[in-house]
């Protein structure tokens, strides 16, 4: 196990390459799934979910070539494939269960893992499981495994989600590319993520089109041989132009289309940061004084991304005046406050809502990561402490930020990452 050290305050000058999409590639590489013909998915971030991701489908039987530098996966897939994902495997990432939408639709059955709940919600996957019954899957749950066939090919149908949901709309996406007929998806999630998984699925010969939060995918018999390179990762990117407006500092942000974080970046821009949008690249430079934004709510996309919740939850802290933060999507994803709290933070929370005092003056503390971007809010918080901070438990960090600590190092943090001896 390794903890980070941080020395704060920090102010960060110089320039940051986002890396690819961790949310994007994941459905990308399970959708992989669905070809007979060699697929190359390019611009893989190196993080951990990526190998579990690429684990499972090897578990299954595709046959994965990575390049030197992990990112690029060369994929094809042998005419048997095993359709068996078992718990150890699905247990430590619940995307995980995006293969089962591909494994019914080219294969006809499928044995996985139920995901459990996590520390930020219980996370349900009854919209995923009702959407494939739907196209003609039948399934029963038994012994924590979900046991799923079908009758040969699946079939079109309209579907309405009862909830948006990035996960339900991915799977039931990835499927209806090889059901026969016509599929109407209504209520979709419209992540850029979702775009991106669309957009490479189409390249494979797929027949998928959009209108508002409706998708229409008429069903093809086969995809054909792909190269794919995945979107910017606009977590990271949202991250590290908080940790800009957070220090005060300057940050070009490259290989990234800023347009897809429009809503974080307006919000950004309230809080005092002066943005540049360029090509493939942002300029940004954060505030002496961080002005305070009062109310902020979470929503999905176009609204703001919970992704960004205890991110932004910092900035609040640091801001001249009182706010608070409405959390719309998973029901307990305020685990980073009490940590906070532990640096001086201010915050009380009633239900879905977080009241952040402002002016906070961080001094340095023992922390604890819970998940992944509650992580990276402690690192963040850490940055604009008085004194050393150390968090403990970075393997969550590691699940989703490609190298982060070489990043923050390269533009101004003292960090280090520890053994436990
Ligand atoms: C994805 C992202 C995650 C992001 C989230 C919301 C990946 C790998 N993960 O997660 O980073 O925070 O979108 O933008 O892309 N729900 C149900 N039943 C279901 C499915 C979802 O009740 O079958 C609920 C969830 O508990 C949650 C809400 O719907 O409250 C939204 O979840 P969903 O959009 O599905 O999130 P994920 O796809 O799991």
């Amino acid at each position: 196990m390794e903890k980070f050290s941080i020395e704060g305050p920090s102010k960060i000058r110089g320039e940051i390459k986002i890396s690819g999409s961790k949310n994007s590639s994941l459905p990308i590489l399970a959708a992989t799934l669905l070809f007979n013909k060699p697929v190359i998915i390019k611009n893989l971030p190196k993080v951990k979910d990526i190998n579990t991701m690429i684990s499972l489908l090897r578990s299954l039987g595709s046959k994965v070539i990575l390049s030197k530098d992990r990112r690029i996966a060369k994929i094809y897939n042998k005419k048997k494939i095993k359709t068996f994902a078992s718990y150890s495997l699905v247990k430590t990432m619940r995307g995980s269960i995006l293969v089962l939408g591909p494994l019914v639709a080219k294969y006809f059955q499928s044995k996985i893992s139920l995901p459990g709940g996590c520390l930020i919600g219980a996370r349900p996957i009854n919209y995923h499981l009702d959407a494939l019954k739907k196209l003609g899957m039948d399934y029963i749950l038994k012994d924590g495994y979900i046991l799923a066939k079908s009758k040969g090919k699946l079939k079109g149908a309209t579907i309405k989600f009862p909830k948006i949901s990035v996960g339900a709309t991915e799977n039931s996406i990835i499927a209806a590319c090889l059901a026969k007929g016509i599929t109407i998806l209504k209520n979709c999630a419209v992540e850029p993520e979702i775009k991106d998984l669309t957009n490479f699925l189409n390249l494979g010969g797929a027949n998928i089109t959009w209108k508002g939060r409706t998708c229409k995918i008429v069903g093809v018999t086969t995809l054909n041989k792909t190269e794919y390179s995945v979107m910017s990762d606009r977590i990271e990117a949202g991250t590290f132009c908080v940790a800009a407006t957070i220090t005060g500092g300057n940050l070009d942000v490259l290989n990234f289309d800023a347009k897809i974080i429009n809503t974080e970046l307006n919000l950004l821009k309230k809080f005092g940061a002066k943005i540049k949008i360029y090509k493939k690249k942002l300029s940004i430079k954060g505030p002496k004084n961080i002005k305070s934004v009062t109310n902020i709510k979470t929503g999905e996309y176009p609204g703001v991304a919970t992704d960004m919740q205890s991110q932004l939850m910092v900035l609040m802290c640091k801001a001249n005046g009182k706010s608070y933060i409405t959390e719309n999507i998973f029901e307990n994803r305020f685990m980073h406050v009490a940590e906070l709290r532990r640096l001086g933070a201010k915050i009380i929370i009633k239900k879905n809502k977080a009241f952040v005092e402002g002016n906070t003056k961080f001094i340095g503390a023992e922390l604890m990561s819970s998940d992944l971007r509650a992580s990276v809010s402690l690192v963040l918080a850490a940055m604009v402490s008085k004194g050393k901070s150390i968090i403990h438990r970075i393997y969550h960090l590691d699940r989703g930020y490609e190298n982060i600590e070489n990043k923050l190092k390269k533009i101004g943090v003292r960090i280090k990452r520890l053994n436990y001896e």
